[in-house]
């Protein structure tokens, strides 16, 4: 089905500035993992020329350090800040200590880390514990999830990293892995949201990782004479948008955000309505990634702010968006490549579908001069095929 739920509009995020964003610890630490290289951004002058706009950039995620997710840069800082601290060890030049030292320090204790996913999140996680750290990890999981994408998670560390299922949705899954860890010893939390006033840092340090992407897009399109005048993305629990708004919203000429969510699970959308983090309940959704009820607590406010534009979109606007990514464009002078998306990524490109039919939104992002900048956040997934309306 459409969605019919109307889009946000925030004018006044249109001056809203924050503090320059520092990208230079997580970027230095993603560039030490085995496997780093920016990921593609990808021009695709068929959507341009569609939407009456300059150029659109899809910034392509489906492989991150052979992940197909952009969650590991956020999971990666995250790990990295979460075990220096508890061991209280330095992540500043020129003491700044290796990941080696902490991953030796992390066996040593028999860490467990422990986090609370939709998929991917769980899946960079699990990744983090047994490819780079070398230790265990146990990750919770709504009742809802796919067997399929339960076996990713596993198989990134099979016998070292364990799947609990919880009876209950995303949020309950959140709320068991704390728990579990608040019991254990030996458990860190690497969790992607918020859980005030205790729970704040990591986080905060997942979504600094994040940042690595504007910065890589930022520099892609220096590359070619090029800056982004607006940034669609995905939302979850927000996280990622809390990276993009407060490094959009840094520069000198700040840049538009517009986030996208389904029309099921539109936790910020309905948040940024009514003036207040609410939570909602979700249904199932092929955007399994942003299933999420509840945005982050210490991503709300600056969401709030700094958003300019919100939108939701059906399984069947998200899928249609796959399909179109997945046909290449021949014709001679807009030709382009197929673009492998998952749901969640090509929800951004079913964004701009619906902002170019809304006459108020479509003016305030898709101008004639614009450059815009779709996050791409996975690769292509399996899932059941949502009806025509
Ligand atoms: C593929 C994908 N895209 C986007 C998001 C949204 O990120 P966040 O939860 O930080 O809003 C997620 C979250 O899991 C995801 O898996």
């Amino acid at each position: 089905m459409a969605s019919r739920q109307p889009i946000y509009l925030n004018p006044s995020a249109a001056t809203e500035r924050c503090d320059p964003v520092d990208t230079l610890g997580p970027r230095q630490l993603h560039q030490s993992l085995r496997g780093y290289g920016p990921t593609p951004l990808v021009n695709l002058p068929d959507l341009a020329s569609d939407l009456g706009v300059r150029a659109v950039f899809l910034k392509d995620e489906s492989n991150r350090f052979g992940l197909p997710a952009f969650k590991i840069l956020g999971a990666a800082w995250g790990c990295y800040r979460a075990l220096a601290s508890l061991y209280g060890l330095s992540i500043s030049s020129p003491t700044r200590s290796s990941l080696d030292e902490l991953a030796s320090r992390a066996q040593q204790a028999g860490v467990i880390l422990v986090a609370a996913t939709e998929g991917n999140h769980g899946r960079a996680v699990a990744y983090m514990a047994n490819k780079v750290l070398g230790v265990r990890a146990i990750i919770f999981v709504p009742e809802h999830m796919h067997e399929s994408t339960q076996q990713l998670i596993a198989g990134e560390g099979p016998g070292t990293v364990a799947v609990q299922l919880v009876h209950g949705d995303y949020d309950a899954a959140v709320r068991e892995a704390a728990e579990y860890a608040a019991r254990t010893s030996t458990a860190v939390l690497i969790q992607d949201t918020s859980l005030p006033p205790d729970y704040v840092d990591v986080p905060g340090w997942i979504v600094e990782g994040y940042a690595t992407m504007m910065a890589e897009v930022e520099e892609q399109l220096a590359a070619l004479g090029l800056v982004a005048d607006a940034v669609v993305v995905p939302v979850g629990v927000g996280s990622l948008a809390h990276a993009v708004a407060r490094y959009c919203k840094s520069r000198d000429k700040p840049v538009l955000v517009v986030t996208v969510e389904p029309d099921t699970a539109a936790c910020l959308w309905t948040s940024l309505r009514a003036g207040k983090h609410v939570t909602v309940s979700t249904s199932e959704t092929i955007m399994a990634g942003l299933n999420c009820g509840t945005a982050s607590a210490t991503a709300w406010p600056d969401l709030q702010r700094l958003v300019d534009v919100a939108v939701t979109v059906s399984c069947r606007q998200s899928h249609e968006a796959v399909g179109y990514l997945a046909s290449p464009a021949s014709s001679p002078l807009l030709s382009r490549p197929a673009v492998a998306a998952g749901p969640c990524g090509a929800a951004t490109v079913a964004a701009l579908w619906r902002l170019a039919k809304d006459p108020d939104a479509g003016k305030a992002v898709l101008g004639r001069d614009s450059v815009v900048v779709v996050l791409s956040t996975e690769g292509p997934r399996e899932y059941s095929v949502p009806p025509k309306s």
